[in-house]
């Protein structure tokens, strides 16, 4: 689906947090043209050096932007626009992802947060776990912002029972 999405709206300039093994960095770096670029922030060292393998195998270096350390510490080095961002790392960060995310967007710019549903988790407002807090007040966020348009759809497959929200930067 995400490199659908890279390629239904030509992104050229992908911001990936979370890289893990670099399945889903991979998946969008090949739908990219030749001059477009995925920067993906990864903080667990043994995590990034498997991506980082991952991609070399996959001839896609030269599309590929790997950078190793907590998103908070490497998002402010970054510089904008995006044209699409996805949110995929600890979730109790991600009301400060999409900050960020906000920062370096711009109008038509696509924001992906992943497992926002948590096997239902998500509709419990008084839950004390701090991803399903981290994801309520990143929905809440997105749904106030009158900058932003957005659904959330929810996915049942092999992992479960989970989904994911899509916003757009509006015009
Ligand atoms: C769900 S996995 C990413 C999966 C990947 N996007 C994919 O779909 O193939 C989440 C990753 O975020 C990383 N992560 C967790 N906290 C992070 C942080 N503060 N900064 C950067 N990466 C983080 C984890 O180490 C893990 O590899």
């Amino acid at each position: 689906m995400l490199a659908l999405l890279v390629k239904m709206t030509k992104a050229r300039r992908v911001l990936e947090i979370g890289t893990l093994g670099g399945y889903s960095t991979i998946w969008m770096a090949r739908a990219l043209s030749e001059d477009g670029q995925v920067t993906t922030i990864e903080a667990n060292p043994h995590h990034a050096e498997i991506a980082r393998l991952n991609i070399e195998q996959a001839a896609l270096g030269h599309r590929i932007d790997l950078r190793v350390g907590t998103a908070l510490e490497i998002l402010p080095s970054l510089t904008r626009p995006f044209d699409l961002i996805f949110i995929d790392a600890d979730k109790p960060d991600n009301p400060a992802y999409l900050d960020w995310a906000m920062k370096l967007a711009q109008p038509g710019t696509i924001i992906i947060g992943d497992n926002v549903v948590r096997g239902g988790a998500v509709v419990d407002e008084g839950s004390s776990d701090p991803n399903v807090k981290g994801v309520r007040a990143f929905l809440k966020m997105i749904s106030e912002d009158p900058r932003l348009e957005a659904t959330a759809i929810q996915t049942v497959g092999e992992k479960g029972w989970d989904g994911f929200v899509m916003a757009v930067v509006k015009e």
